[in-house]
């Protein structure tokens, strides 16, 4: 990989970082600073002929962006060598694997509302994340363009000639024809400050650019369970009967959530006196059905003189300013509204301070946060969004910081939810607008998508992408944001949603009401089905999130990422691993009576995770699928932590005893392990109070171990049943044994063998999750 040549007025003055990371190359080419800009220029007759053409401003419809700071642009072309498979830069409604760019249609990184955004498009739309992976089968290298303003990124893949030294005869050179990749970084402003990330495999890769930019905040696990959202759950009444219908229908979820019409005007941090008269209350009420509340907030602020937060903001000079020096003002929500300055650390830290429970009247502990709007949207403003000539903190222009703005806002509202808790609890918060780093601060989503199975269907390539461009923790609205989702579109998407990392039914104010019950009783069977599926397997997908935050590896993961050198796998985007071990392809068909499933790696077994069916001969498969399949895959060498049934939300379950799923691979071997920890809070982190287990099958032997001695946590949980898929025989005799303890002696085990599917399932086995044990199979 090599930087070809540099672009347009930039001028490389010397690389000023020489900070060395580990495996990757950072250059850092400062261009003179804006300012300098002006004042070299000032002399020169040529800004009166910059000022002739009009560089100095720009028309944007009726909108007027004055560039004090004169005209700007960097670039800088990379060639990839031998590489024409390309992913990252989201956040894009488009493919997995980038496309070649013509012209005048460039990846634009640039956060916007759109909402019902396009599909199949490279238009900007609410996050960037400047990070780019190329691929082929032995190497995998990052470009990190570290740039928050507008950003263009031209792909263009073509075949090049190389020449290949021969030796006979010596003097005679070969040539072949190989791939290549040139891509074209452009930014509006700002410096030159890329990293090169060298590999050489994916997960190299993950670990480098999370030297970087940070890894995913561990979440609380009830985040991991389902979420209810609607625009707008209308008052204290109607969150009591929806939380009451999930109980109703014996389904599980962790938290209701509430929309922009739960505050008096739109005025953030307050509630509307009629419809929520009491929100502690309320949340009393969900704190004994040991569930949560997600309050939403954005953030403009109304221009109101008479609301506090307002009124202190102003007077603190904590809004982003105008050109001209004055609060900038655009419409909102609200109305007239006006934009905290999330750039500036004083404001983050008074913004934070607005979470302290004496703040924030009728809040409490169960209450976390959804930040929205935060690209950021202005309505009525070029492109919906804010005046690029808008000035920030240390006299930033909102154009060099454009991207950042949400970044910011997320960071604050994690710091305050910490802050709260004083440092005890880990926080949860959901922002739209994101940046290279978002991870660390929460969740994301992919915005206002529409009720339509393009939408179901474009969700994976664009939460694959998101995934591997650190952002682990991200879901798409299940359902369809916008409209009315037919009842098969629905269950569909809840059965996608189920196997995706952030899991959340949300709907438009306009679109009709969409609790999982309304749809018939199959349909509610079906639905509770996958959401029950959901909560069996969170302890494997809270221990995957465990890995995302100590080692950077991405919950959801295209297939190339476990396969690097299956090249078939390279362009698939309609299935993901989730984790090592589990494959998802979910259907996104109206109508499906079969799947084509790609079950990589020649030597590899699989299987199916509702039959138990083992499939030796991978490849692509037909698959017939009802409307109750989810056809979910385990790969042969894993072990799978479940729960061995389900509660009315996490916090009912953390007794609930383990299932592990064992599915040997052709060499009748398997490995895994269990993450975990009080579910909540930092002690994980301070005190090392958390389990980290190992379990391995070799030699017809099932054994329990530490994977990290440096973690204590007591638990009373229990190790109830074991799965194993693959064993080829009937057992004569199973035994169990604990390590260490003195009544030590090998126990026999209750198991029965189906010898149709080939799986030895062991029952009734209560062996202590924290315990180092084995299970003998004779
Ligand atoms: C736009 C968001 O994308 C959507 O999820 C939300 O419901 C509306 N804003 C109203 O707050």
């Amino acid at each position: 990989m090599e930087p070809a040549k540099e672009e347009e007025s930039s001028v490389q003055d010397e690389a000023v970082d020489k900070s060395n990371f580990k495996n990757c190359n950072h250059i850092a080419f400062y261009s003179k600073t804006t300012a300098q800009k002006k004042e070299d220029t000032s002399t020169d007759s040529s800004q009166e002929n910059q000022e002739d053409l009009g560089l100095w401003q720009e028309e944007f419809g009726s909108f007027l962006d004055i560039k004090a700071n004169g005209p700007s642009s960097i670039g800088l072309d990379f060639s990839l060598h031998g590489c024409e498979h390309v992913y990252g830069i989201p956040e894009h409604a488009e493919t997995l694997l980038l496309k070649n760019t013509s012209d005048n249609d460039a990846y634009r990184l640039f956060n916007l509302d759109v909402y019902g955004h396009k599909i199949q498009d490279k238009m900007g739309i609410y996050g960037s994340v400047p990070f780019l992976l190329a691929h082929k089968p032995n190497r995998t290298a990052g470009i990190f363009w570290l740039n928050s303003s507008e950003t263009l990124v031209e792909i263009n893949t073509k075949a090049v000639m190389e020449h290949v030294p021969s030796r006979s005869p010596p003097d005679i050179t070969k040539q072949r024809v190989v791939p290549q990749t040139d891509v074209h970084w452009m930014s509006e402003s700002g410096i030159i400050d890329v990293f090169l990330l060298m590999g050489p495999t994916p997960f190299d890769i993950f670990k480098q650019y999370a030297q970087l930019t940070g890894t995913q905040a561990l979440p609380p696990l009830f985040s991991l369970g389902y979420h209810q959202c609607r625009w707008n759950y209308e008052d204290e009444q109607d969150v009591k009967a929806v939380d009451a219908g999930f109980d109703e229908h014996d389904i599980p979820y962790d938290v209701i959530w509430l929309d922009i019409e739960h505050t008096e005007g739109k005025r953030y941090f307050t509630w509307d006196k009629k419809k929520f008269q009491n929100p502690k209350r309320m949340q009393e009420l969900l704190k004994r059905k040991k569930r949560k509340l997600v309050v939403i907030i954005d953030p403009h602020i109304k221009v109101d003189p008479m609301y506090t937060l307002y009124s202190q903001a102003k007077k603190n000079g904590y809004f982003v300013k105008d050109r001209k020096g004055q609060d900038f003002e655009g419409i909102c929500w609200p109305g007239s509204s006006s934009y905290l300055d999330f750039t500036n650390p004083e404001v983050r830290e008074w913004y934070a301070d607005q979470f302290a429970f004496k703040s924030y009247k009728g809040s409490t502990d169960i209450l976390f946060v959804w930040n929205d709007m935060n690209e950021p949207s202005v309505f009525k403003g070029a492109e919906l969004t804010m005046q690029r000539d808008a000035v920030h903190h240390g006299n930033w222009e909102h154009r060099e910081v454009h991207n950042l703005y949400g970044f910011y806002q997320q960071m604050a509202t994690a710091e305050g939810l910490i802050k709260r808790s004083r440092g005890q609890n880990r926080p949860f918060v959901l922002t739209r607008s994101f940046f290279a780093g978002s991870q660390k601060y929460g969740a994301v989503w992919t915005g206002d998508n529409v009720a339509e199975w393009s939408y179901l269907k474009i969700s994976i390539p664009m939460l694959l992408t998101i995934s591997i461009a650190g952002i682990s923790f991200c879901g798409a609205d299940v359902g369809g944001f916008i409209g009315d989702p037919e009842p098969e579109l629905l269950v569909r998407w809840y059965q996608a949603g189920a196997y995706q990392p952030f899991f959340r039914g949300h709907a438009n104010i306009e679109s009709k009401r969409r609790e999982p019950w309304l749809f018939g009783d199959e349909n509610t069977r079906i639905i509770r089905e996958a959401i029950r599926e959901r909560y069996t397997l969170l302890p494997y997908l809270y221990s995957l999130f465990y890995r995302a935050h100590t080692t950077a590896e991405p919950v959801m993961r295209p297939l190339w990422v476990e396969f690097p050198k299956e090249q078939e796998t390279f362009g698939v985007e309609d299935e993901y691993m989730l984790g090592n071990a589990l494959l998802v392809h979910p259907v996104i068909e109206q109508e499906a009576t079969t799947v084509n499933v790609l079950l990589p790696g020649s030597d590899e077994v699989w299987y199916d995770l509702r039959r138990f069916r083992r499939l030796d001969y991978p490849g692509t498969l037909k698959i017939p699928v009802t409307l109750e399949s989810i056809p979910v895959f385990q790969r042969g060498g894993s072990v799978v932590p479940l729960k061995t049934t389900v509660g009315r939300s996490t916090e009912w379950m953390t007794d609930i005893s383990y299932e592990l799923r064992v599915a040997l691979d052709s060499k009748d071997f398997a490995v895994g392990e269990l993450y975990l920890d009080d579910e909540h809070s930092f002690q994980y982190l301070h005190k090392k109070q958390f389990l980290h287990r190992k379990f391995t099958f070799h030699k017809n032997v099932f054994s329990s171990s530490c994977a990290d001695e440096i973690g204590q946590y007591h638990t009373k949980c229990v190790v109830e049943r074991v799965l194993i898929l693959g064993v080829q025989k009937q057992p004569t005799s199973v035994t169990a044994s604990l390590q260490g303890k003195r009544d030590g002696k090998d126990k026999e085990v209750v198991f029965t063998y189906d010898a149709k599917t080939s799986t030895l399932t062991l029952e009734k086995l209560l062996l202590n999750v924290g315990d180092d044990w084995k299970i003998h199979i004779k």
